[in-house]
């Protein structure tokens, strides 16, 4: 119930309002934004690098509803890939975009806007030795995801996208590109979906999260295991020897300031450690999916308002 109250209130502009206005939230929302300047995202993968850790870095913004917003996202997005390769941190990383952001929504040729965008950060990324991912956001947007990806791949093979298993369409997605060599992105989902489009109860995400697992290890697709949760990363590590995978045939992934413990052994173990890390100014969004994850969130949260 709580959960979907903070999913629901994600997108409360009023809640907005009186979440941002508590002083002590910029405190919790550090736990797992990387400030709010590229130079900040710079930082903190200059930090992950340093640790054996690679990045896939979000310019923070969603559900962007005027072109000159969707502009400013692209212009954060090609000023972050500039200073990465100065900083000589942009072969290997990869950035996450949002569709949304990037003007998918727009009452007028949304779609072709967002593409036009995304090919620009593509064109980028691809001069500077870094990849790029298309996040994945709620149901509504899977069709419409997918079909730009199938078009930027076209031009720039090795972007990837996301695939949430919470979704009852997403193993058809993975068996309808698993000749496709993409680099597919596996999630449980983040996202407060109707039960006609996805599984509603923790056991029946993580059966699927795990079923999910095995089609992309067999597929020629390259793996990107994005959890924290350690038996999904044990079954992960069996699945990918049992399909003759090594170290570079596939990554983990997990979220900025979430299981830096398991981050750390991954990297111990020798495995390829990717770490999103998110930044910019419009944080609520992804923050309030942060606590709608995990009650404990909550409870920190609350804390600090209590000791402030
Ligand atoms: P689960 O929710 O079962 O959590 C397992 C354990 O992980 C918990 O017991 C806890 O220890 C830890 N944990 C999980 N979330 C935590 C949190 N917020 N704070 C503290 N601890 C936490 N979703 C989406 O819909 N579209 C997308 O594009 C993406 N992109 C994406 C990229 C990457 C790199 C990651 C890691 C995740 C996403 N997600 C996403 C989010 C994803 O769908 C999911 O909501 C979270 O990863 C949490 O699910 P877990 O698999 O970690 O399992």
């Amino acid at each position: 119930m709580l959960s979907s109250a903070l999913n629901r209130a994600s997108r409360s502009s009023g809640a907005r309002r009186a979440v941002e206005r508590f002083p002590v939230t910029r405190k919790v929302v550090d736990r797992f934004v990387a400030g709010e300047t590229i130079p900040q995202a710079v930082a903190a993968a200059a930090d992950l690098d340093g640790r054996g850790v690679r990045v896939t870095i979000d310019v923070l913004g969603e559900d962007v509803t005027d072109l000159a917003g969707a502009q400013a996202i692209r212009d954060g997005y090609l000023a972050l890939l500039f200073e990465l390769h100065e900083a000589d941190l942009a072969i290997g990383s990869d950035v996450s975009l949002k569709l949304s952001a990037l003007g998918q929504s727009l009452p007028v040729s949304g779609p072709e806007i967002a593409t036009l965008h995304a090919h620009q950060v593509c064109a980028a990324a691809e001069a500077v030795g870094c990849t790029v991912t298309l996040d994945m956001e709620d149901h509504t947007t899977v069709d419409s995801t997918l079909l730009i990806d199938n078009e930027l791949r076209a031009d720039y093979p090795a972007t990837g996208n996301v695939l949430q298993s919470n979704l009852r369409r997403t193993s058809d997605d993975i068996a309808a590109l698993a000749g496709s060599g993409a680099g597919l992105r596996l999630v449980k989902g983040a996202h407060k979906e109707p039960a006609a489009a996805a599984y509603q109860r923790k056991v029946d995400v993580d059966e699927a999260y795990a079923s999910d697992i095995d089609a992309l290890m067999a597929s020629c697709c390259y793996p990107m295991i994005a959890t924290h949760d350690p038996q999904m990363v044990a079954h992960a590590s069996s699945a990918a020897q049992v399909h003759g995978r090594g170290s570079a045939d596939w990554e983990l992934q997990m979220l900025y300031g979430v299981r830096t413990d398991l981050q750390a052994r991954a990297v111990q173990e020798g495995r390829l450690m990717r770490v999103y890390v998110p930044f910019g100014d419009d944080w609520y969004g992804y923050f309030m999916r942060r606590l709608a994850e995990r009650p404990a969130n909550v409870a920190f949260f609350g804390r600090a308002l209590l000791h402030r």
